[in-house]
């Protein structure tokens, strides 16, 4: 693998393990404000990180030893309200400069599976960034948001609201690949 685009991986491996962490934990305060679609959201959204993190990592499976990654993370946690709001930075910058910028450079560098590692994260994201921004709403509102099931793909990380579809609009894998939080 190409040595920018390597680094461009290890860092969004980094910057998913991070988001996956931080959300787990915003899940336990959301539950804490009685907030427990919320908690689901942020626990669904988690687990899609987890899967982006673990494609990112399997792209790395030629490295050996440590590596240092540099990647975005959203400190300051506070109530669910401001979480919301670390939430939706964090995905607006994967949305907006992080991934475009990553699958520009894999696409240049002619790294087609890091490409599409980076582009089934980029998909997701917009997803979790407009659920987000609903989930804040609702709750700058003084509410929980009105949320249906949350559906998540276990091959990319892919997550939409509703019933599962029969294939994933973003990696094809078959309906039984998608997990519900609901
Ligand atoms: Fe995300
Ligand atoms: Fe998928």
């Amino acid at each position: 693998m190409k040595q920018m685009t390597e680094q461009n991986m290890i860092n969004a491996f980094g910057g998913e393990s991070m988001a996956n962490m931080r959300y787990r934990h915003f899940a336990i305060q959301a539950e804490k404000e009685n907030f427990p679609n919320v908690a689901r959201l942020f626990n669904a959204i988690a687990h899609a990180e987890f899967i982006h993190a673990g494609d990112h990592y399997r792209e790395l499976k030629h490295l050996e030893g440590g590596f240092l990654a540099n990647s975005m993370g959203a400190f300051g946690p506070g109530d669910t309200s401001k979480n919301l709001g670390l939430a939706i930075d964090g995905e607006n910058f994967e949305v907006t400069e992080m991934y475009p910028t990553y699958m520009e450079v894999a696409d240049f560098q002619g790294e087609k599976s890091a490409y599409r590692s980076f582009d089934w994260s980029y998909k997701t994201e917009k997803q979790h960034l407009a659920l987000y921004q609903k989930a804040k709403e609702a709750v700058d509102g003084g509410k929980d948001v009105e949320l249906d099931t949350i559906q998540v793909c276990s091959v990319c990380g892919y997550t939409l609201e509703g019933e599962a579809p029969d294939n994933c609009p973003v990696c094809q894998a078959k309906k039984d690949k998608f997990v519900a939080y609901e």
